[in-house]
């Protein structure tokens, strides 16, 4: 098939490391960089350097290609402002609806987007059927851009979301990132909810998509949502570290959205996790 992924930052460049070395694939990357050139170029059969808003960058990359992959994400993601997230996520599927009808034989729209346009569901579960409720600007702007690739879908265009929890994985580990927590004290409970999937898994889905024509939104994470206390109780006594203390009684500056992402679509179509439960030493 003709694969065209459209960033490789942590996840497009394994998805392009494992078509490489698993398929028959035709690939295309896409970088920003030039000087990332020469690095893509071992992964694919050509690399293209562009900015999602560019379409004529983008038609050049979709060209004869089957699937996109879009796998973006502004440098920097949480101190990102909303202008960055507008530049890369909604700006590139407006230029990619305006390139469409000169890419009839692109039948197949894959978005890796993310649970933050739920917003807070005080605990509760959410699904696909969940209407998305934003809490901030910047879910937003992931949910328009959600609604602006859905618009591309037609009876000969396939459009999937995968809606991704947090991404853990190799250079991605928990234990340094929960680190500078060891021993110190946190305001708050840590009672909310997250949601997690293991970067193996990202790649597994998406190879998943391609193979088995997924259309619609299916939720990525794995299958225990973990209360955020929980998650650092597990890595910090996992890399044996002094366990952190939470103080209830003092306000957090911001709470973390608080709900259960629910997966049963994502087993239902048939995609088996290798990570279902957080893996702390993964
Ligand atoms: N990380 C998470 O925990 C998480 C959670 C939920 C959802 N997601 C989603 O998962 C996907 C993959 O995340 P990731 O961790 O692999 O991201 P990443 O490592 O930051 O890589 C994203 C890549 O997008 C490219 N890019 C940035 N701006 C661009 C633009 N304007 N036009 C074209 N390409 C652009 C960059 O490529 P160059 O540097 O080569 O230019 C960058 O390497 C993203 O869509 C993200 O929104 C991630």
């Amino acid at each position: 098939m003709r694969i065209t992924i459209l960033g490789c930052g942590y996840v497009g460049t394994a998805l392009a490391r494992h078509w490489r070395d698993t398929s028959d694939h035709q690939l295309r990357l896409t970088t920003t960089s030039p000087e990332r050139r020469a690095e893509l170029a071992e992964l694919a059969d050509a690399v293209h350097v562009l900015e999602g808003a560019d379409a004529e960058g983008l038609r050049a990359a979709l060209k004869d290609s089957e699937v996109a992959v879009f796998s973006l994400a502004p440098t920097g993601t949480s101190q990102v402002g909303a202008e960055g997230y507008e530049a890369t996520y909604l700006r590139t599927f407006e230029a990619l609806e305006r390139v469409l009808p000169s890419l009839p034989q692109l039948r197949q729209l894959i978005y890796t987007g993310s649970c933050s346009v739920y917003g807070d569901a005080g605990g509760g579960w959410v699904d696909e059927t969940t209407p998305p409720a934003p809490r901030d600007r910047h879910g937003e702007i992931l949910l328009a851009s959600e609604r602006r690739l859905q618009a591309c879908a037609d009876g000969d265009r396939r459009v999937a979301i995968l809606r991704l929890g947090a991404i853990y994985g190799p250079g991605r580990e928990l234990a340094p990132r929960f680190r500078p927590l060891a021993g110190s004290t946190r305001a708050g409970d840590g009672a909310s909810y997250t949601s997690w999937i293991h970067r193996d898994d990202v790649v597994g889905a998406l190879a998943w998509a391609v193979a088995s024509g997924l259309e619609g939104i299916v939720n990525l994470v794995d299958d225990e949502p973990l209360r955020v206390r929980e998650l650092v109780e597990r890595v910090l006594t996992a890399a044996g570290l002094a366990p952190l203390r939470w103080d209830p009684g003092a306000a957090p500056e911001r709470s973390p959205a608080n709900r259960r992402i629910a997966n049963r679509r994502l087993h239902s179509l048939g995609y088996q996790l290798r990570h279902p439960r957080l893996d702390p030493d993964a």
